[in-house]
């Protein structure tokens, strides 16, 4: 008899940093049994990603720029793991066009910006939200979007603001975006996985 487990939709994470947003989707799949984690790659392999998602009981893989780029050694995984979506929470590195020519419009990104301001080569983390301190914007927010050769600009899929208080320093703005973040992601990824996106 079939594992009713493998008929539920699949992803893949990728992330290289703390991993809150990683946490977020691995958690939101457990609870709400809508879709399983296969595996998260990082390419740090000292990422706090990879001890949160083990103890999470979820797999993890380490890879280099070598296996990335001048290799198959990630792409093979990803075919043989077959997932309907590939996440990006937290990847820095410009994804390989193979892959993203093995899964069109299924290699999602988070960016803690309202796209298309604030991003491209440079622009992540806390880049991003001094860049926004510094020009004193009313409001900022996140983008949940698909992935394309050129870094922030495939094509949006979601996004949420949040307004900045007169008081706003990095801390408490990185917080709010955290939040947002950790709130919608797990969210568009689920509607995605059931044809509710566009
Ligand atoms: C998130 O805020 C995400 O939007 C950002 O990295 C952080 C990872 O946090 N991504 C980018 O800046 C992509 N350009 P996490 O490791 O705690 O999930």
């Amino acid at each position: 008899m079939q594992n009713p487990e493998s008929k539920k939709p699949a992803i893949v994470i990728f992330a290289s940093g703390s991993g809150t947003n990683a946490v977020k989707l691995i958690e939101h799949a457990s609870m709400n049994n809508t879709y399983r984690v296969l595996r998260v790659f990082s390419n740090k392999k000292n990422a706090p990603v990879l001890e949160k998602s083990q103890t999470r009981n979820i797999p993890t893989t380490i890879f280099n720029k070598e296996a990335l780029y001048k290799s198959d050694t990630v792409k093979d995984q990803l075919e043989e793991l077959k997932p309907e979506l590939i996440v990006l929470a937290g990847f820095m590195w410009i994804f390989p066009q193979d892959i993203l020519a093995e899964f069109p419009q299924r290699v999602v990104n988070i960016h803690p910006a309202l796209l298309p301001k604030y991003g491209g080569k440079g622009m992540y983390g806390d880049h991003v939200h001094k860049a926004v301190l510094e020009n004193n914007e009313e409001k900022t927010g996140i983008t949940i979007h698909y992935v394309n050769e050129k870094y922030d600009e495939g094509k949006i899929i979601a996004q949420y603001e949040t307004p900045i208080a007169q008081q706003e320093t990095l801390d408490s703005l990185k917080q709010k975006i955290h939040q947002l973040e950790h709130k919608y992601y797990p969210i568009v990824i689920e509607q995605l996985l059931k044809g509710q996106h566009a």
